[in-house]
């Protein structure tokens, strides 16, 4: 299959839409990474996008709306929180999981009977659910396991030949995924921290679960949240905060890159600070993409830094400890790895 390249104008959107109706691929951009798009409604359309990723078993995917009515089309039940958080944060990188009604196909929602629903903050996504006629069922637009894609190069390195067309609109802004919140449970849940800060959440919800997503072992609340969920080829280690400078020394920092959040360190083969200017947000935008650059320069391992664990920071970390081997610390004699 020869994936085409959409430019996200209304003539790309119309033939994207088509290819959406007619039961086809289309990565498109959100506000939070590429998503891999096919009709919600279609049990046949959406079994398409887990041969394209390469998923060895079915997850729930997200669906896509134009409008918190067409939302409320698709849950069974829709209690009246769920409208105040459609109402703060839609569209937005926010995603709500309820009851879900027939017309939803299981595969879907992984034989679940809940369904996760977000409306996207980005003109082509909204362009393309609207053009398709239908709501979209979408992960994030990459090979099961890998980062997810926020430019649209990103998208065809890994899936082009395997989609049918991809809208090429340049890097995503928010740049990690949707906060995944549950309101099946009491108190709400988040099943997964994301671009929507769990503070802000709060504001609206009063109590609120969020569980660190690092679970031992059992089922995993949320598929998505697995324990080794990013897989980069280069073994990546999270530092300890506060190492003290003389540490570095023992670390092979000439065969190792270095991900930090303000600054990088010197003696590293490649080094890229997230933000210098300490810019949790900037951060957010940059990781996948810093991330799949220091995979890519066949180095032995990734230090990364620790960011603050506030706002978008705590999704930042999510991924980071997800993405990662262990803790590395050092001592007087040695640098060691604490598995997580
Ligand atoms: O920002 C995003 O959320 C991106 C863009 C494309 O919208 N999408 C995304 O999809 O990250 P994906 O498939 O990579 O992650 C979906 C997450 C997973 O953690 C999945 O387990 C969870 O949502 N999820 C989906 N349906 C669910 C359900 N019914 N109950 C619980 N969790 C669900
Ligand atoms: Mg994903």
């Amino acid at each position: 299959m020869e994936t085409r390249v959409l430019e996200p104008t209304a003539e790309g959107l119309r033939v994207a839409g088509q290819i959406v109706r007619d039961g086809g691929l289309v990565a498109f951009p959100t506000e939070t990474v590429y998503g891999l798009g096919a009709n919600a409604l279609s049990a046949e359309a959406v079994a398409r996008i887990f041969e394209a990723k390469g998923r060895p078993r079915f997850d729930p995917v997200i669906v896509h709306v134009a409008s918190p009515a067409e939302a409320e089309a698709l849950w069974s039940e829709v209690p009246p929180r769920a409208r105040a958080l459609m109402e703060r944060f839609w569209p937005g990188p926010l995603t709500i999981v309820l009851p879900k009604r027939d017309l939803v196909p299981d595969i879907v929602t992984a034989g679940l009977p809940t369904v996760a629903i977000r409306m996207p903050d980005h003109p082509i996504a909204l362009g393309l659910i609207r053009a398709a006629e239908r709501p979209i069922a979408a992960p994030s637009a990459n090979r099961f396991g890998k980062a997810s894609p926020t430019h649209h190069e990103h998208v065809l390195e890994e899936l082009s030949g395997r989609i049918d067309a991809v809208l090429a609109a340049g890097p995503t802004p928010v740049g990690i995924e949707s906060t995944v919140i549950s309101l099946v449970e009491e108190p709400p849940r988040v099943l997964r921290p994301g671009g929507t800060p769990l503070e802000l959440l709060r504001e609206v919800l009063g109590e609120l679960r969020a569980d660190p997503p690092l679970i031992r072992g059992g089922p995993a609340p949320s598929p998505g949240t697995m324990r080794r969920h990013y897989m980069p080829r280069t073994p990546l280690f999270l530092l300890e905060p506060g190492l003290p400078e003389e540490g570095w020394e023992r670390l092979p920092r000439e065969r190792c890159g270095y991900l930090g959040f303000t600054t990088t360190k010197r003696g590293f083969r490649y080094g890229e600070a997230l933000s210098e200017r300490g810019n949790l947000r900037e951060a957010a935008a940059r990781f996948f993409a810093v991330l799949r650059k220091l995979d890519s320069l066949d180095l032995s391992a990734i230090v990364a830094e620790p960011v603050p664990e506030e706002g978008l920071g705590v999704a930042i970390m999510d991924r980071l400890k997800r993405a990662s081997q262990g803790i590395a610390r050092l001592n007087a004699h040695a640098v060691w790895i604490k598995r997580l």
